[in-house]
Order: structure tokens, then C-alpha cells, then sequence
């Protein structure tokens, strides 16, 4: 077959192996239908090439296709039939003899199991060794990607739920950007609801200024917390707290008061703006320090407040176009007929709502920025005003851009219920990070050869990569359990474990006094004699494939479960091959393969936002 046949669109020639094996599946669906094998449609291509994966089990091979069992029936063949026909046209597809072992009989039903070529494998690393990028090829048309995540009410503290939204969207917004896409991240802050209301109510009333002087956010959670039982508490909860009894008797009216104040804050009053405005800079001052300490930056935070001028505007249009419409003095957008509830944007008393400012928002990203995509990272019970939101958007006539929500579950204490303090409040997030950090000082202090300042650093970046790690490890659409015991192991799938990996993997490299930009410059290539050497290798190539299937779905435990195999691959290699103690040309080829796992599992974690230590 000529050299230059007719690829799939979107297929680079020198992609992933994976890219380049559905290549060759897609050349070969092409020849069995002009051959007159199995018609096959041009449209049904890409989901036949989704059948194209890693085998579960290496004794298969490397990847297996498994598209003949869905096509027999229309081919009239039995599957296994068909399977060998199909293998048969693929070792002939252009580019495939380079790449990969002949297809041997097909398996079972009709598995097509593929096995890459050591001489290509052992390339492909050498190559991934050299490269700045460890072999990860960057997508071919990139997108601008809108991530709005963390997006904490800035009012009150940021607690465990702020954690999911902060690590996920950073860990999401990372990986797209290294595959390299455009990222655009947006802080959506909730800078103007009611929880400003219930500050400004509270402050008027018992807010203490030398308090506030001394400790800004401490005053502000405070008045945050007693308004909040004042305005939403239950009854017994009231009671519970003769501070607040007494408070309530004082205040009986509080609800309709906070939301008083709210009103008048989004109406322009002078004095409740000049609050807002002395408020603001404390409230941020905290979250800052809390993604520093996080590692997290935003390109923007375009807070609810920033969109307030664009409301009325929108509700407006809406009217206009006929797609909102009155009922009961509120205006709303009614998606589903006339007798379900309808999408509010506006409420009776004339305020506008979250769903009206996130609808400003779209519009306004979309005017800026132009996105293609823009991803939502929030909890899951939010999935209804997404839901909502996105029909709304779509009637509104918002098109080309893809809205997605991309949900998580809750965060659960050993109880199986939302994770709580003792006292039944919730989690502060820094006192969260402080224990983590405590706990980490705990596991890594046993090294004797580091200064009591790196061990603090060592903590720190122990402490607060067990936190996120435990948290990206979950499929995310899930409840997990937050248990500091658990995510601070030194073995199994935790960040601990992988840093741990990293520090070892360079500990090798030290030993033996390797200078790792020199090892790069030579030309020695990477061997693949032994099979643990090629399982490893392998796991390294796949890096490309792993953040293909991050992104498919926006998921970063697939990054997590790919480093831990990984991991497990180098220990298995470690423990043995010699490495230093090698003969040439074994040795430089071992010590390659070191330096790579070390950059690739760096750069994992590194995509996960979470660092590594030299030592621990
Ligand atoms: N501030 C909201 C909350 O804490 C989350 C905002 C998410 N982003 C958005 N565009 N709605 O629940």
C-alpha cells in the first residue's frame, strides 16, 4: 500500500502509539471496506477506534482492539473471523510494520491483540529522555478553555468543601495547558450575596472595631457565624446557645433584615457599599494566603460584583426574545412548560440571582475571551442550576462553546456524613492544612540528615500533597472519606508513597554521582533487554495517553492510578536489576531510564500541583 493512503483526520503520524495504532485501525477499515469485507462509514470511524485500548493484562500485548465482536453481524461474519481479517489489513496499514510486532491470531471472541516493537518502544523513550516535554506530544488544535473553579462566597471561611472545587480545578487546568491547550482560569468569587448581607447586618449591630483592627477575618467570621444561626438556625440550635437566645429575642426579625441589607447593598446604598469595600480586602487577604500556600493562581478573579452592572441587561434581553417571562412579580425562564418551576433571574422584590449573574458572566466570557469550552468545577448539587443554566444559555442562542459541569461528590468524616469538627461545625480549610502539615512533620521527621528547616518544608510539601493527592485520587463524581491516617501512608496509591518514589528513583542518580545533564548529552539509548526494563517503558510512553484520557473526561484519577502504576513498575526494575553496579552498556541505559522515571513522575505530580522533595 502507498505510503501516502488516506489517514483518519486528526491523526498525527507520530503521536502516541495509541494515536498511531488507531492510525493504522483506520487505514485498515478502509481497505476492508473497499476490499469489500464490512462496509464501514466514515462517521463510525472514531467510535471503532475507541475500541483500541491498553490490555488490562500485558500477556495480551500492549494494546488490544476489540471492534471486530460490535461489526460481525453487519460484516455477516463471525466475530473471530472477521477479527483475523481485520488484523490481516492491519499489518499491512502504512506505518505499522515500524511500530508494532505482527498481529498474531486473534484471541477468544475476537480479540486483536497488538505488541509494540522493543526496537520501537526503546526508541520512543530514548527520545522521551531527550525530551523537555518526556515524549508528550501537544494536541493538534488547540482550544481555549475557560476553567471558573474555587470560586469560594468570600464572606465566610473557606472550609473542607472549598478544597475539591480548588484542587481539581488547578489539577484540571494544568494538565489541559501541558497538553497545550489556552487556559484562561477564573476565581468566580461570591463577592455579593446574601452572606455580604448578613456582615453588614451584623456588624451594624455587634461588630467590635478594635476586634476587626486586631484580627479582620476572625471579627468578620464571627459576626459570619452567630448572624448565620441568627438568620437560618433551627430552633433547637438557637436555643442551644444562650448568646445567641438572647440575640434572637433581641432580633426577632433577622432573616428579613439580612436580606434588607443585601438588597441595599446591590441597590447602591452609600453606606453599605463603603462597607463592602472596607470588607473585601480582608476577606481576600485570607483566601490569598490560602493558595499560596496551595500553590493555586488564577488568571482572573472576576468576582459576582463584577458582573452587577450587566444584570438588568440581561433579564432585559431575555424579556425581549420572549424567553422570560413574569409570574407571580418574579421574572424566570420556564424550560420545562408552564406549570414546573421555572430558571429565576429576577425575584419579586426586584433582586437578581446567581443564576442571572452566571448567565452575565457567559455572555461576557464569551464577548472576551472567545472560549471554546468552558468548565465548571462545583460540587454535584449543583447540577440542577447547571443544568439550567446551559438550556438557558443554548435558547438564549449561546453557541460554539461547550459548557460543562464538571461535578464532585462530598467530603466524609469516618461517620459516612459530611466531614465535621468534634463540635459539629465545619472544617476551616488552614486548620485542615495545618493538621495535615503536623501529622506529615509526624511521618517524615525520621531522616536524621535534615536541618530542622527542611524538615519544615519536607512537612509542608508532605503535608499538603496528601491532602490534594487523597482528593485527585477519587474518581471525583464520588463521596470520599477524608482520613489523615490514609492519605499520609507511606505505601499504596498516596503522594507520600510518590514522593517518597521520586526521592528514591534521584537517590540513585546521587549515589552514583551522576551529572543528569551529561547523561542527556550522550548518545547512549535506552536498551529494553529485560522485561521489567520494557514494563517500565511501557508505563512511561503511555504519559501522552494518560493526560488524552484526563481530558476526555475530566478526570484526574486517571493520572493518579497511571503514576502509581508507574511506581510500581520502577520498584519492580529496582529491586531486580542492578543499576550502578551494572556493565556498560546496561548502565547508562539503566541510569536513563532512572533519570526518565524521575522527570515523568515529577512532572505527574507537578501536573497534579503537588512538589517534591529531595529527601524525606
Ligand atoms: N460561589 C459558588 C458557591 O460557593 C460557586 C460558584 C461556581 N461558579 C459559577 N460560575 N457558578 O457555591
Amino acid at each position: 500500500m502507498a505510503d501516502d493512503a488516506p489517514r483518519a483526520p486528526g491523526l498525527a503520524s507520530a503521536g502516541t502509539f495509541r494515536d498511531r495504532l488507531r492510525g493504522c485501525f483506520a487505514a485498515a477499515f478502509q481497505s476492508l471496506a473497499s476490499d469489500g469485507i464490512v462496509a464501514i462509514d466514515a462517521a463510525e470511524i472514531p467510535t471503532l477506534l475507541e475500541q483500541v485500548r491498553e490490555t488490562a493484562d500485558a500477556k495480551f500485548g500492549d494494546y488490544s482492539g476489540t471492534m471486530a465482536m460490535g461489526l460481525a453481524k453487519k460484516a455477516g461474519k463471525k466475530p473471530r473471523d472477521l477479527a483475523i481479517e481485520i488484523a490481516r489489513h492491519l499489518a499491512d496499514a502504512p506505518g505499522y510494520a515500524e511500530a508494532f510486532a505482527p498481529p498474531g491470531d486473534p484471541v477468544g471472541p475476537g480479540f486483536i491483540n497488538v505488541r509494540i516493537r522493543d526496537e520501537a518502544l526503546g526508541a520512543a523513550v530514548s527520545a522521551a529522555f531527550r525530551d523537555e516535554r518526556l515524549g508528550v506530544p501537544g494536541v493538534a488544535e488547540p482550544d481555549t478553555i475557560v476553567i471558573d473553579f474555587s470560586s469560594p462566597n468570600v464572606a465566610k471561611p473557606m472550609h473542607v468543601g472549598h478544597i475539591r472545587s480548588t484542587v481539581i480545578g488547578d489539577a484540571i487546568a494544568r494538565i489541559l495547558g501541558f497538553r497545550g491547550h489556552h487556559t484562561i482560569t477564573d476565581n468566580h468569587l461570591g463577592d455579593w450575596g446574601t452572606q455580604f448581607g448578613m456582615i453588614l447586618w451584623g456588624w451594624k449591630r455587634f461588630g467590635d472595631e478594635a476586634a476587626f483592627a486586631a484580627d479582620p477575618t476572625g471579627e468578620l467570621g464571627r459576626i459570619y457565624r452567630t448572624v448565620r444561626k441568627l438568620a437560618d438556625g433551627k430552633p433547637e440550635e438557637i436555643a442551644a446557645d444562650p448568646s445567641i437566645a438572647e440575640l434572637a429575642a433581641k432580633y426577632p426579625d433577622a432573616g428579613r433584615e439580612v436580606l434588607l441589607e443585601t438588597a441595599r447593598l446591590h441597590e447602591g446604598d452609600a453606606d453599605n457599599r463603603a462597607l463592602w469595600e472596607r470588607f473585601m480586602p480582608a476577606c481576600l487577604g485570607d483566601i490569598e494566603r490560602l493558595y499560596e500556600r496551595l500553590d493555586v493562581r488564577f488568571d482572573h478573579t472576576l468576582g459576582e460584583s463584577f458582573f452587577q452592572p450587566f444584570l438588568a441587561g440581561v433579564v432585559d434581553d431575555l424579556e425581549a426574545k420572549g424567553l422570560a417571562r413574569e409570574s407571580r412579580g418574579a421574572i424566570g425562564v420556564f424550560l420545562d412548560g408552564d406549570d414546573k418551576p421555572p430558571f429565576l433571574v429576577r425575584k419579586a422584590d426586584g433582586a437578581f440571582l446567581y443564576a442571572t449573574t452566571d448567565l452575565a458572566t457567559i455572555r461576557w466570557r464569551l464577548e472576551h475571551w472567545k472560549p471554546d469550552r468552558i468548565l465548571y468545577v462545583v460540587d454535584h448539587r449543583q447540577g440542577q442550576h447547571f443544568d439550567q443554566l446551559f438550556e438557558t444559555a443554548k435558547r438564549w442562542g449561546i453557541d460554539g462553546v461547550d459548557l460543562v459541569h464538571v461535578a464532585f461528590g462530598t467530603v466524609l468524616g469516618d461517620d459516612g456524613k459530611p466531614f465535621k469538627t468534634r463540635a459539629g461545625d465545619t472544617v476551616g480549610l488552614e486548620s485542615l492544612l495545618n493538621e495535615g502539615v503536623e501529622r506529615a512533620a509526624a511521618v517524615v521527621a525520621a531522616d536524621e540528615g535534615l536541618s530542622l528547616e527542611e524538615r519544615r518544608r519536607v512537612a509542608e510539601t508532605v503535608g499538603i500533597g496528601a491532602i490534594k493527592y487523597a482528593d485527585l485520587c477519587q474518581n471525583r463524581t464520588t463521596d470520599y472519606v477524608f482520613s489523615y491516617d490514609k492519605m499520609l501512608q507511606l505505601t499504596g496509591n498516596t503522594a507520600a508513597y510518590m514522593q517518597y518514589a521520586v526521592a528514591r528513583v534521584e537517590g540513585v542518580l546521587e549515589k552514583g554521582g551522576i551529572d543528569r545533564g551529561a547523561l542527556r548529552n550522550t548518545a547512549t539509548p535506552i536498551v529494553l533487554a529485560d522485561p521489567k526494563e520494557r514494563a517500565l517503558a511501557l508505563e512511561i510512553a503511555r504519559f501522552g495517553e494518560v493526560l488524552e484520557d484526563v481530558e476526555a473526561d475530566y478526570r484526574p484519577n486517571v493520572l493518579t492510578a497511571w503514576l502509581f502504576d508507574v511506581a510500581g513498575c520502577y520498584s519492580a526494575f529496582y529491586d531486580a536489576l542492578p543499576i550502578l553496579k551494572a556493565p556498560e552498556p546496561e548502565r547508562s541505559s539503566r541510569l536513563a531510564l532512572c533519570d526518565l522515571t524521575g522527570r515523568v513522575l515529577r512532572k505527574g505530580l507537578e501536573l497534579l500541583g503537588i512538589g517534591t522533595v529531595r529527601k524525606m
